[in-house]
Formats: C-alpha cells, sequence, structure tokens
C-alpha cells in the first residue's frame, strides 16, 4: 500500500542514478544564454525592445547567463491595464492548471537546475530542495483550494519575491494567489530574473492566461513601489526585509483599500540553544546544515549557537573540526556543500563583519573560499549573545556564544527581545526543559533535536512572528485565507 503523495518526490543525491540523471539533464544548459522580459499581456512592446542588462553566474564572473530586459513605469502601468482576476476557470479547473503546471516544473528539472546554480549559485542540493518546494507549493495550494467552498478572490495580488529562494517562493506565492482566483503581478527579485521568466512560461504553458499573470522585472522604485500603491490592487504578498516590507506596509496604508492585507516574510536572527545532555555529533551536524548551508542564505539558518558552558569547550572543537569537511567551490559541482554568495554587495557586507570581528580577536575559524565569484569563506565569530548583533548578516556566518545552566531563561529573554521571531532550535534529551523553552520562545518555527532550516510544505508551515512577518504561514492550512475575501472565507470548510 502507497499513501497518496502529494509532495514531490525529487531526486537523491545520495544515489548514482539521481546524480547521472541530474548532470546529464543540466548539461545542455551549461552555456546558453537565457532572457527575461516583461510578459504583459496583449503588448509585445517589451519583446521588441534592444539591449538589456546582462546577468552573471555569482561563482564566475565570466559567464554570462542572460539578459534582463526591466520594465518601464509604462509597463507596469500597461500591466495593471491589461491584469484581471481568474474569473474564466472555477476551482476544479485551477487546481488542475496548477498541477499540470506542476508536473512541467518536474520534467524541466534539468533546465532548472542549470539556472539555479548560474544565476543564483544554488549547490545541487539546493537546487533539489528548491524545486521539490517549488512543486510541492503547487501541488498543495490545488488540493487546499479544491477543500474550500464558495471562495471569493481579493482581486489582484502583487507578489514581490526574494532572490533567496528564486524558484520556490516565487512559485509558492504566486500559486496561493492563482489558486485562489486572484491575478497576479508578479516582481522577482533583481538578480534571480531569468529563472523567473523561465517559470513563468511554464505556467502559462500549462494553463495560466496571460492577463491573470504578468511578469515584471524590475528594480524597487519603478516596479515595486507602483505595483504597491495602485488602488487597483487587493493585496501584496511580499518576502525580503523587514524594512522593505514596513515601506510596503505604509504605502498601502496611504494608497490601498485598508482591507488589502500585506502578507509578508521578513527576516530573522535565528538562535539555536545546545544543553549538556544533547548528543554532541548529532548536534555538531544539525548546526553546520542549519549555519552553512544555501550559503547562510535562508531567512531559517542559524545565526547565534547557545552551547551550555560544560560541554561548550568539547562541542566548540568538534564543530570547528567538522566544518573542515565542508566544501566552498563552484556550485555546478555535485560536491559543492557551499556556494557563493548571491551579488558584490553582498559579499562586501558579509566580509566587513568578518574582518570586523577578526580585528577584534573573536573569528574563531574561517574556511577557504574560491577568490573568483563572489564566494565567503564560512566562518564563526565569538560573542556575547545576541544583544551584540544588531542585524541579520545574510550569510555563512555563525555566532557563538556560552551560557551556563542557570542562565537559560535570561538566554530565552535576550532571544525574545530581539523583536525577531522566526526559526528557533534546542538541542536537549530533558523532556521538561524541551516543553518550558519551547512555551516560552516566541518563534514561528521551532525544531528540537533536529537541524532549523528546510520546513516542507503540508507538514511544517513556515513563518515568523513579530519582526519576521505577518502570517499566515506559508505552506500550512490557513495560508489562502488572506487570499479570500472575508466573507467567503467564513463560509469555506
Ligand atoms: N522555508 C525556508 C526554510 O525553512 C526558509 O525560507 O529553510
Amino acid at each position: 500500500f502507497e499513501p497518496e503523495r502529494l509532495n514531490s518526490k525529487g531526486w537523491d543525491l545520495r544515489n548514482v542514478a539521481d546524480l547521472e540523471a541530474i548532470d546529464s539533464a543540466r548539461g545542455p544548459f551549461r552555456d546558453d544564454k537565457f532572457e527575461a522580459a516583461p510578459i504583459i499581456a496583449g503588448s509585445s512592446a517589451a519583446k521588441g525592445r534592444k539591449g538589456g542588462k546582462a546577468m552573471f553566474n555569482p561563482a564566475n564572473g565570466a559567464d554570462r547567463v542572460g539578459t534582463v530586459r526591466n520594465a518601464t513605469a509604462k509597463d507596469v502601468a500597461a500591466a495593471l491595464d491589461a491584469a484581471c482576476e481568474w474569473r474564466s476557470a472555477g476551482v476544479k479547473q485551477r487546481a488542475e492548471i496548477l498541477r499540470k503546471a506542476s508536473d512541467l516544473y518536474e520534467a524541466n528539472y534539468g533546465k532548472f537546475f542549470a539556472l539555479l546554480a548560474r544565476e543564483a549559485g544554488k549547490t545541487p542540493l539546493d537546487a533539489v530542495g528548491e524545486l521539490r518546494e517549488a512543486v510541492d507549493f503547487l501541488r498543495y495550494y490545488a488540493s487546499q483550494i479544491e477543500a474550500r467552498k464558495g471562495v471569493s478572490p481579493r482581486g489582484l495580488f502583487t507578489c514581490i519575491s526574494p532572490w533567496n529562494f528564486p524558484l520556490a517562493i516565487f512559485t509558492g506565492q504566486i500559486a496561493a494567489a492563482l489558486a485562489t482566483g486572484n491575478g497576479v503581478l508578479a516582481k522577482p527579485a533583481e538578480q534571480t530574473p531569468l529563472i523567473a521568466a523561465f517559470a513563468v512560461g511554464l505556467l502559462h504553458e500549462a494553463g495560466v492566461p496571460r492577463q491573470v499573470l504578468q511578469l515584471l522585472p524590475g528594480d524597487g522604485p519603478t516596479v515595486g513601489a507602483a505595483l504597491v500603491s495602485d488602488p487597483r490592487i487587493g493585496g501584496v504578498c511580499f518576502t525580503g526585509s523587514t524594512e522593505t516590507a514596513q515601506a510596503i506596509n505604509r504605502a498601502m496604508a496611504a494608497n490601498l483599500d485598508p482591507d488589502a492585507p500585506l502578507i509578508a516574510e521578513t527576516g530573522g536572527l535565528n538562535a539555536m540553544i545546545v544543553d549538556s545532555t544533547a548528543l554532541p555529533e548529532q548536534a555538531v551536524r544539525d548546526i553546520l546544515a542549519s549555519a552553512f548551508q544555501s550559503a547562510g542564505q535562508r531567512c531559517s539558518a542559524l545565526r547565534v549557537l547557545y552551547l551550555q558552558e560544560d560541554v561548550a569547550p568539547q562541542m566548540l572543537d568538534m564543530l570547528l573540526g567538522a566544518m573542515e569537511e565542508l566544501e566552498a567551490d563552484d556550485p555546478w559541482n555535485l560536491s559543492t556543500d557551499i556556494g557563493p554568495v548571491i551579488d558584490e554587495d553582498a559579499r562586501q557586507t558579509i566580509v566587513s563583519h568578518i574582518e570586523q570581528a577578526r580585528g577584534d580577536g573573536r573569528l574563531l575559524k574561517q574556511l577557504e573560499a574560491p577568490k573568483d565569484g563572489t564566494h565567503v569563506g564560512p566562518a564563526v565569530i565569538r560573542v556575547n549573545g545576541i544583544g551584540d548583533l544588531d542585524r541579520e548578516i545574510f550569510g555563512p556566518v555563525l555566532h557563538v556564544a556560552t551560557y551556563q545552566a542557570w542562565q537559560m531563561g535570561s538566554v530565552i529573554d535576550a532571544v525574545n527581545a530581539s523583536g525577531y521571531g522566526l526559526t528557533f532550535g534546542l538541542h536537549s534529551r530533558i523532556d521538561d526543559r524541551v516543553e518550558h523553552v519551547t512555551s516560552r520562545v516566541r518563534a514561528g518555527n521551532i525544531y528540537i533535536n533536529r537541524n532549523q532550516i528546510g520546513a516542507v510544505v503540508g507538514s511544517q508551515p513556515f513563518g515568523g512572528e513579530g519582526l519576521s512577518g505577518t502570517g499566515p504561514k506559508a505552506g500550512g492550512p490557513h495560508y489562502l485565507d488572506r487570499f479570500l475575501l472575508k466573507s467567503s472565507h467564513s463560509e469555506s470548510v
């Protein structure tokens, strides 16, 4: 008996046949040049336009991945005029089209894996996770909408997505808005328009009408600002920095219907506590994954590790030793664990943080990384506690503090006082402690005796509280409610 599988089966990177399949499927796209341009219903104006901005591989500045022609203010106005809700289809048909898109996504895995490596610096492990999550969102929201009755869309949604999940979050936002019958104006991150353009092409191929889903690559001032302040917009879905979410909130308050929701997933200053009862080998493995996978460029990533003082020296030795096993290299290589950070601006911000710690004598270790591209060697920095950090460092940097058993309460107070509340990890074998800590920590996703990244759609709804986001959690049963009019979701089952 095989229960119905909702989640994507994905690819198993421990399996040679899967590795070979990935390698041969992405091979033809190793040197391809991709293109992105505004996709506006009934208009080919943007297509014919010459020029555009060249996009380069963050791991290798000599690899030109393609060209993007960004949307102008005129393009945005034309897209808003052409946009409409998905009235032509009922719930069943919308769900079928989203499922068809999920199959097309899987069928095109070679091209996606090539693009994810070359445009976003994603390692094979990250690329597999990203494609699976995108597929999961499409299938999950299709099933979620089929289970509701009498739903009514809000109208038009602006979806503004981040570069760190250029396929999964880009698709998740759009899939939720489309499943609920809304029209979508999608603005991908400036760093990753090529992946977005390919994904939108597949969604159209699956049957999503062009007026219902339009793509507007471009910058915040030209595209984003216009899309969050036009009164025709019925809601905004945003993932990115807390500051940008606050600016969007202000623009919406000044211009949109007061009922229009902002669904925002933002930053975090995520902590993990490892007490003296933790299993060291397991804790070390989970710390490394939480801090360094995806080059630390996950909003869920571990930023501040608290080690109980009795075990801290031993644990730290193991951790710094195990770090040596990590390979920071070109994300195209199947053996690479850590790819580059997204661009030169990001690299400089992270490097200056590490250099400051080196100067202060707080840098415990930094691994070598390739000198070309925007690689940053993963680093471990000693801190007194989370209060030493005034912002999220979005890269492969782990901060480590120690605490004594009697200080556990003040550690939790300090974590809560950061104002963020996204992920939190605890390694402990004491049941009462697990219960006590999890009831006091304010965080959207709490992980016990495991790593704290990679929430799975449908089983681990993902989202934070406080400065980390508005909710509802993506990939969970309440997410679609915010995309629907209240009168209808009160009727929903
Ligand atoms: N959803 C991702 C994770 O859980 C973060 O954005 O890692």
